[in-house]
């Protein structure tokens, strides 16, 4: 039963973690695994990604949108609810397959079984069927509709809202803070007659007989523009609930079957594996140069903001998988390049520098005060926005790992080539020449609890290979970018590199190997609160080598064909007990490596840790005070690496793909598919054997 992630039994406690656990989405909407009768407490979420709002002086967000699949049930007067009522039973199942959710409960009155899905055929649709059964007779009312009270995490969103009744549908038109209006419409279709409630619900009642059914159709529909809302819903009122669903399921499942993986010998590493590849593949927006959020489309988390996470730890995946939306996440950093132009301008430098928290216009999300004091409340000044200059440098990699893996160049001449121009521009406004050579002072690496550093080795190696990369596109394409190139031969030759020392361990940043050398039991020991944020000025972590996550290791593994296993080794080493994996992007990282060097036990472990975060919820909910629950695509889309970069070794040699498996003792072998460069490939391995086939596309 590897395909179904299922639950048994409720649990006020878990209940948010549930809500991750059981998303559904298709990269446009996302819908939290809440149930019917849960209110906000429960954080229930219909998550528009990609359109943002800012109220007041809070932090700008994406869209929490009205839930449509609310109903309450009351029997005798008194209501039924899981939040109150003991159930004789309760199931929830995701099918992972399907992309469908279905609740079963049993209260002692009634039971109620439900079943809804995100579309992937139409994106903008979702849809819920209900249907309760009296398990004794009594009198029954029934009460759903659409809930207006959204809950939002830096809201109120909507200050304006109204809702229309048509005969068919109600009609929710939001007008944000910006001025930007939504629509929801949603139609309601029930089996015994229901009367107007309030401004969005409605109510049905009746006397049912042990064994009678109320049954309820809800088909909603998001827009983000004025369509023919009439036309639009009677087209879906038409095929009905039932014809969605297949249509839904005809776009899904392919893509599901097509990506998942088998690992023989090892069930729960392969359904752990499976429910990442289905959390992935609820994200893709394969119609929109969007990208995807940090917390996916879990919420409002993070902002909905699009990180470095998508362009290190999704994208592979979909490269591989739906070379589309690998396509739409560099089309959405070339169609935010002017937000990061103005950016840099900001700044007082030259060229592209994206932002770390980017919204719909690339322009920074990233507050300066991003995490609070545990006990004063108050924020602290971070610098993330203006210190973590790799994410230029790390889009510049995912638009060659793109390349090299779909063998589509045609994204350079469709403005990439101009972003690499303006990502070089960047570094070199940026660099400060000393004793004979460029540095990239004062920045953050991947390790966030070390601010404002010289020379961090992540950050110099990154931004060294984007203008290598620059270099040779030019070169390829000709054109106006031609005429860099001398300079940025320069620029790059004299680009200080921190080399590993004697030992083989290359230093952090400048200065890193002079911090408090502690393990990182002592720093936990000097951990006030659990709430309390462990880097910047006075963070626990800041005067010591307890670093956050993967730094010098992400860079090994990203740019492992520059350094050998001794350095590889000696790195990995001396990094792995200073690591907090404070971040759910690091287990993966150091799984990679793990692999390479042969440690296969860790790297097995921290493959598990990454694919299992959203299922068994082990995670951070807080940092510095702030909320951070919600889905890890990165852990998920780091997960899939570790399996296809590293356990089946997948490698690029040239325009071919290669495979030099390192399966860890708990799998004896591998089955998977992906794409490469336009073609699909069937991929067996046994051991230490490897095997292809093209299949179909
Ligand atoms: C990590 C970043 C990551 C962000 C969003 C932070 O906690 O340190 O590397 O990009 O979360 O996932």
């Amino acid at each position: 039963m590897n395909d179904f992630i299922s639950l048994s039994h409720y649990s006020p406690s878990s209940r948010v973690l549930e809500g991750n656990r059981f998303l559904l989405g298709n990269g446009h909407l996302g819908y939290r695994g809440t149930f019917e009768e849960e209110g906000k407490a429960q954080m229930p979420g219909l998550n528009l990604v990609g359109v943002y709002d800012k109220a007041g002086n809070a932090w700008r967000e994406s869209l929490n949108l009205p839930i449509p699949f609310c109903c309450r049930t009351f029997f005798s007067g008194k209501e039924q609810d899981c939040l109150t009522q003991e159930m004789a039973s309760h199931r929830v199942r995701l099918d992972l397959e399907k992309g469908i959710c279905l609740r079963e409960s049993l209260f002692p009155s009634y039971s109620i079984r439900s079943e809804r899905f995100v579309s992937q055929a139409q994106d903008n649709l979702l849809a819920s069927s209900i249907s309760m059964k009296a398990e004794e007779e009594g009198d029954f009312l029934f009460r759903f509709g659409l809930d207006l009270d959204i809950f939002e995490c830096n809201g109120p969103h909507f200050p304006e809202k109204k809702v229309t009744r048509y005969p068919d549908f109600l009609l929710f038109e939001g007008k944000t803070n910006e001025g930007k209006t939504i629509y929801e419409a949603v139609s309601y279709l029930s089996s015994l007659e229901a009367k107007k409630e309030g401004e969005s619900f409605f109510s049905a009642e009746g006397h049912l007989k042990k064994g009678e059914l109320f049954s309820l159709q809800i088909i909603s529909l998001v827009f983000e523009e004025k369509a023919d809302f009439h036309a639009e819903i009677a087209k879906a009122r038409q095929k009905g609930f039932e014809a969605l669903k297949e249509e839904h399921v005809a776009a899904f499942s392919p893509l599901y079957r097509n990506a998942k993986i088998k690992l023989l010998g090892d069930e729960e590493g392969q359904k752990e594996g499976n429910y990442s590849i289905y959390m992935l593949l609820i994200l893709g927006d394969k119609n929109r140069a969007r990208s995807v959020p940090a917390r996916g489309v879990s919420g409002q988390t993070y902002k909905g903001a699009i990180f470095w996470d998508s362009e290190i730890f999704l994208l592979p995946f979909f490269c591989l998988q739906e070379p589309q939306v690998a396509r739409n996440l560099l089309k959405y950093r070339i169609a935010t390049l002017e937000g990061a132009k103005a950016k840099a301008k900001e700044f007082g430098y030259q060229g592209a520098f994206f932002a770390w928290e980017s919204q719909d216009s690339g322009l920074e999300a990233c507050s300066k005060y991003n995490v609070t004091d545990y006990k004063t409340g108050k924020p602290i000044r971070t610098y993330f926005n203006e210190k973590q200059i790799h994410i230029s440098a790390d889009i510049a990699y995912a638009f060659e790992n793109y390349q090299r893996l779909t063998g589509d160049s045609t994204l350079l001449e469709e403005g990439g080539m101009e972003l690499l121009s303006e990502i070089v521009a960047f570094y070199r406004s940026y660099a400060t020449f000393r004793n004979g050579a460029y540095h990239l002072d004062d920045v953050i690496g991947p390790d966030e609890y070390h601010e404002r550093v010289n020379d961090n080795a992540f950050t110099n190696y990154m931004a060294a290979h984007a203008i290598g990369y620059a270099i040779e596109e030019a070169k390829r394409l000709g054109g106006k970018c031609l005429e860099s190139v001398p300079g940025w031969e320069g620029f790059l030759q004299k680009l200080y590199l921190p080399k590993p020392n004697a030992d083989g361990v290359i230093e952090q940043f400048e200065g890193y190997f002079q911090k408090e050398d502690c393990s990182l039991a002592e720093v936990r020991s000097r951990v006030k609160d659990p709430k309390q944020y462990w880097g910047g000025k006075d963070g626990p972590a800041s005067p010591t080598q307890i670093i956050k996550q993967a730094d010098v290791v992400a860079m090994l593994v990203l740019l492992g064909d520059e350094f050998d296993q001794k350095v590889k080794k000696a790195n990995y080493d001396y990094y792995f007990p200073r690591t907090e994996h404070g971040s759910s992007l690091s287990s993966s990282m150091y799984s990679l490596l793990a692999t390479q060097i042969g440690e296969s036990e860790y790297a097995y472990s921290m493959y598990r840790k990454s694919a299992s975060i959203d299922l068994y919820g082990e995670q951070k909910l807080y940092a510095g005070g702030i909320y951070i629950g919600g889905s890890h695509p990165a852990s998920e889309g780091g997960a899939y690496l570790c399996l296809v970069y590293g356990f089946s070794g997948f490698e690029i040699e040239g325009e071919r793909f290669a495979l030099h498996p390192h399966l860890p003792r708990q799998i004896q072998g591998m089955e998977y598919s992906l794409s490469f460069r336009g073609k699909r490939y069937k991929i067996t391995i046994q051991g230490n054997e490897s095997s292809l086939e093209e299949v179909s596309l």
